[in-house]
């Protein structure tokens, strides 16, 4: 599984980074507006960074609503950088859209995904990633993980080779059970990803080996 970081804070992509295990960063409006990004031009200027620090791929989204409007935005997008993957919402317009940068070879993920349907018609329009809620689904007593493994099952099914980016991670748990689900990606925040590498028999036969080899070694 894919690992991409759910965040526009550079400080916190070039921390993942560095671990050596990212694969990519997913950003959308409300991420972009908590580092306090304002105007068309600096929010490009914001994604050209994001690429210079992953080698991989960089979600960034349109913020048009209408079919004409997220082909101009998501065309602009595209043509920053190789890795830019155009962020497409789940409405009528946005299939379109999808199936119009398909055929352009612009790469897309569908996002705001909360059912196996809606899934089905970013596939056939041929979105690179689909974006299903977790967290977001779990809020209000329902069960993301379900929905990541029924849209995985389908693609496989089906033959479709559009990727799940399990998205609206919050937890360590959601990751590990995302793995289980068979999910392609999962973009986590940088705390959740961090998270997988707590576990206190660890801690405690690290403290043990160093304590053995103070006593022989000094
Ligand atoms: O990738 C989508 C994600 O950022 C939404 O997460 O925690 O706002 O539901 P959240």
């Amino acid at each position: 599984m894919k690992f991409f970081i759910d965040t526009a804070n550079l400080s916190q992509i070039r921390e993942a980074n560095e671990l050596g295990v990212l694969d990519g960063v997913t950003t959308n409006p409300s991420l972009m507006a908590k580092e306090g990004i304002q105007g068309v031009e600096n929010c490009k200027k914001h994604y050209v960074e994001i690429c210079n620090i992953v080698d991989g791929d960089v979600s960034a989204e349109v913020i048009a609503t209408d079919f004409a409007g997220m082909i101009k935005e998501g065309e602009e997008l595209a043509a920053l950088h190789p890795n830019i993957v155009v962020k497409v919402p789940c409405i009528a317009d946005g299939i379109k859209a999808i199936k119009y940068f398909t055929g352009k070879g612009i790469r897309t993920n569908c996002t705001l995904i909360f059912s196996p349907g809606q899934a089905l018609l970013a596939a056939k329009a041929g979105a690179t990633y689909v974006s299903p809620f977790v967290g977001r689904l779990d809020d209000i007593s329902s069960d993301g993980i379900e929905l990541v493994s029924k849209i995985v099952d389908m693609f496989t099914y089906y033959g479709y080779p559009t990727q799940v980016l399990a998205a609206s991670i919050r937890s360590t748990q959601h990751i590990i059970q995302c793995i289980e689900a068979g999910a392609d990606v999962a973009t986590c925040p940088l705390a959740a990803i961090k998270g997988l590498l707590n576990h206190p028999l660890t801690d405690i036969g690290l403290a043990k080996f160093l304590e053995d080899y103070k006593k022989v070694n000094g």
